[in-house]
């Protein structure tokens, strides 16, 4: 069943009903401000960090959970009837609803009784405000006499704080209103130098800040009580709860349309500007006021909404494909894409899944979220991988997270998780193979944000590298810290204590337990550093690292392969996790994806035959499994993955980030068959039909489908922040279309379906725009290249020379 459909043209997914079996949401803003909006308009809104600066509440695992939010009610003067065209929070009956995500915007409609209402939220590029554009038409032969209701919560900023410590924050909430726009300046007196505003562009009749007018004693949102009598109550919060609400009257003669402009926005004010005059406890408006006026006027927000359309169209113009499979296209020239900018943005910490309240941005998480975004904004991802390193500690180790408002490490999570150096060596190996921008190797960096630690970034990846050298466990293989990238298989952590946590609570030496997955990342992490220091000309260093890999290689070999697929990890008493000598959790995905991917196996069949293991034993038609058999009971040597029921997340669910290993893998393996047929398995597109299976959003990934020991095999869980976008949107332009930046230009090697009569793409690259075109002629994947109609050998395309932006390239697949 499907609630929905995908609008292409538009680049829009129109929810066709409300009651989608979860929230469908959204993100507005991309840079700085940013929201979460659901199909019902729930969601809610910060500056840069979920959790340090957020703008409007939002009351943790509410039912349905996105309730709270942007909301719009509206009223029939005459006959006291009053609904939310949103649905939600009164969950009146529409006569026809819709909502429309697209890029960084969300359009709901509803219309009841001959009233059709329309609010498209978005936040303009370069501003630190929403825009609510509401539009009202009255389809009745009579006039209609109408009241309009804005409504939004204020969180007190810290969502934590926020969220606990009501002893004070009842009695601290501040607002001023003033010209119609209401302020909100809680605790502005003391030490913060912000506040939140909220206006309307219509001639108010009235407003509520004070949270318990607006609602009424013992009412929720969907009766407020200044909605039911069609009359604000314009009242003043001092302390408890403030809110933002404008109350709007309106005549509208039959066939007549109104439009009304909400906007929601964050302002700072200088230190020693704070207060107008200085000596009052008054907000200084003169710097914030320009600002409203602007968005105030309707033309100026339209224009404001086609720049942030034109911007998305340029960003997702850099990659473009048409394929036989539109499910494929869909994903890569839209919803892929978008889902890239959200991942990067919030990486793991602001979701419907993610409180905000949690996780900064994690160390792994981000540095495998620029693979899907670099080529948008490659800018931004330098600034990234330099945020990155700076959280480095001296060790090569890092800090497993970081609060974005501070970028300082987060002392709580602390570091020990194995794996972290060596995404960052994968992080910029993309940077250089997308930019050519080997500048980046050069700029100094702290160590722990230490000022006078600086070194060159192409120092703090030596020392990531070596981070593992210096931590080699009893058969050689990387030891494995506190974990490696499956945070759940936590090796050095027996833990019997209920509350303790997996991650954090260490209490084994950590001298024994040992990971092949980490080991196959040393081995890719190996070559990336010697192409690193070959292109800037050391060759005997290049050769190194190239050693060190082989001798790893050579440790996996012997130690990490158990006769028909690899090893996953030793433990604490030096046994084998995921072998077949294992009662449960005998094969795992992560090393097979993993170790083929570094190559390992590739020459002498090692490599095929853990990946006809993987389709054995782990590949179910709603993906790959990541572990079998299901560990049935705790196991306390190996941690929280021992901890969920059969068949989720770790244990065994289908998590869809290390999917793309394995799809990567097959077409590195040759196979664009079984990659693409494991690719469209987990493709949220090609699973809207079974939408009441999978139940979350069908336009973006989610980070688990239940596997095939749980009750509900198929159920996608925790949707949008996933390192699932990156990997995918990796996995499908750069190994199956095989579209793929390289340090020496634009590599061209696609291993698509055998029944693909070819493709074609748009891709800019490095400043030159290449248009290809892909032709199957026989069923291998020997590629012959054509460039603007020269035959190139090889096929790396290094870019034209005689300055040309526009290139042709030809390929014919044999
Ligand atoms: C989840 C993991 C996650 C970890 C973060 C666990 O409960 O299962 O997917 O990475 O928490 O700390
Ligand atoms: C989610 C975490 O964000 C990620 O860092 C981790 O690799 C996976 N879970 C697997 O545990």
């Amino acid at each position: 069943m499907q609630y929905g459909y995908f609008d292409d043209q538009n680049r829009e997914y129109v929810i066709t009903r409300p009651d989608t079996p979860l929230p469908w949401i959204n993100y507005l803003g991309c840079e700085s401000y940013f929201g979460i909006i659901s199909n019902t308009a729930g969601g809610y809104s910060f500056y840069r960090d979920a959790r340090l600066r957020r703008l409007t509440r939002y009351r943790y695992n509410n039912v349905p959970f996105d309730l709270g939010g942007r909301y719009i009610y509206l009223r029939d003067n005459e006959t006291g009837d009053y609904w939310s065209p949103s649905w939600q929070p009164t969950g009146s009956d529409l006569e026809h609803y819709t909502c429309r995500h697209g890029m960084g915007y969300s359009t709901i409609s509803g219309a009841r009784r001959g009233i059709a209402a329309s609010t498209r939220y978005f936040v303009p590029l370069g501003e630190n405000l929403e825009i609510w554009q509401f539009t009202v038409t009255n389809h009745r032969l009579a006039p209609a006499q109408l009241s309009i209701f804005s409504a939004i919560e204020f969180c007190l900023w810290d969502a934590q704080d926020d969220s606990t410590n009501f002893q004070r924050n009842f009695s601290i909430g501040e607002v001023e209103i003033e010209d119609g726009v209401i302020y909100h300046k809680t605790e502005y007196r003391e030490r913060r130098d912000h506040f939140a505003w909220f206006a309307c562009s219509a001639e108010l009749d009235g407003f509520d800040t004070q949270r318990d007018t607006f609602l009424g004693g013992a009412r929720g949102w969907d009766r407020p009580i200044a909605v039911e009598r069609g009359q604000s109550g314009n009242s003043v919060a001092h302390g408890w709860a403030p809110i933002g609400s404008h109350h709007v009257r309106l005549t509208l003669a039959p066939g007549e349309t109104r439009r009304i402009l909400f906007v929601l926005g964050y302002h700072e004010n200088p230190k020693d500007a704070k207060f107008d005059p200085p000596d009052s406890q008054t907000v200084n408006k003169k710097t914030v006021k320009p600002v409203i006026t602007k968005y105030l006027v309707p033309a100026n927000a339209d224009d404001a909404f086609y720049k942030l359309r034109d911007y998305w169209a340029g960003l997702l113009g850099i990659c473009q494909v048409s394929t036989p499979d539109v499910h494929t296209d869909r994903m890569v020239n839209i919803w892929n894409a978008y889902q890239c900018m959200a991942t990067f943005n919030m990486s793991r910490s602001a979701s419907f899944y993610e409180s905000g309240i949690g996780r900064g941005l994690g160390f792994r998480d981000s540095n495998q979220d620029l693979l899907g975004f670099v080529h948008m904004i490659p800018e931004r991802a330098r600034e990234r991988i330099l945020d990155l390193a700076a959280t480095q500690l001296p060790t090569g180790g890092a800090y497993h997270q970081y609060q974005p408002l501070t970028k300082k490490g987060n002392n709580d999570v602390g570091g020990n998780f194995n794996d972290d150096p060596h995404w960052l060596i994968l992080g910029v190996a993309a940077y250089l193979k997308e930019t050519g921008d080997w500048s980046i190797l050069k700029a100094p960096v702290q160590y722990d944000n230490q000022p006078g630690s600086e070194q060159a970034l192409y120092e703090h990846l030596q020392r990531s590298f070596r981070y593992t050298l210096d931590r080699l466990g009893p058969h050689g293989l990387p030891l494995i810290g506190r974990a490696d990238w499956n945070d759940c298989l936590n090796l050095n952590c027996f833990s019997d204590t209920p509350g303790q946590s997996f991650q954090t609570t260490t209490n084994k030496e950590g001298k024994v337990a040992e990971s092949v997955f980490i080991g196959g990342l040393f081995v890719l992490a190996a070559k990336e550093m010697a192409a690193i220091a070959k292109h800037s000309g050391d060759v005997d260093e290049a050769a190194g690292y190239l050693a060190e890999g082989a001798r790893m290689e050579q440790t996996v070999r012997e130690h990490g392969w158990d006769g028909e697929w690899f090893i996953r990890a030793y433990d604490d008493s030096g046994d084998k996790v995921g072998s077949k000598d294992c009662a449960e959790g005998k094969i795992f995905i992560e090393p097979q994806g993993f170790c083929v991917i570094a190559g390992i196996g590739l020459e002498d069949g090692l490599a095929r035959r853990a990946l006809d293991s993987v389709r054995k034993y782990l590949a179910t038609p709603h993906g790959i499994v990541l572990q079998q058999p299901a560990y049935s009971r705790y196991y306390l040597n190996l941690g929280e993955i021992s901890s969920y029921p059969p068949g989720y997340k770790e244990n065994a669910g289908i998590f869809c980030h290390n999917n793309p290993w394995v799809i990567i893998a097959e077409a590195m393996a040759g196979n664009g068959d079984a990659a693409h047929d494991y690719y469209s398995r987990i493709n949220p597109s090609a699973r809207e039909p079974i939408g009441d299976i999978h139940r979350c959003e069908p336009y973006v990934y989610a980070q688990m489908i239940a596997g095939r020991d749980a009750p509900t095999h198929g159920e996608a869980k925790n949707s949008w922040l996933t390192g699932t976008a990156a990997w995918n949107y990796y996995a499908i332009t750069q190994w199956i279309l095989g579209i793929r930046p390289s340090y020496d230009g634009l590599e061209i090697a696609p291993v698509i379906p055998v029944r693909w009569s070819g493709f074609a793409a748009t891709r800019k690259f490095r400043g030159v725009t290449y248009h290809i075109a892909v032709q199957r002629k026989g069923p291998g994947n020997k590629v012959k290249l054509t460039v603007d109609g020269r035959p190139l050998r090889g096929n790396i395309v290094p870019g034209p020379t005689d300055g040309r932006s526009e290139s042709h390239i030809n390929i014919t697949i044999e």
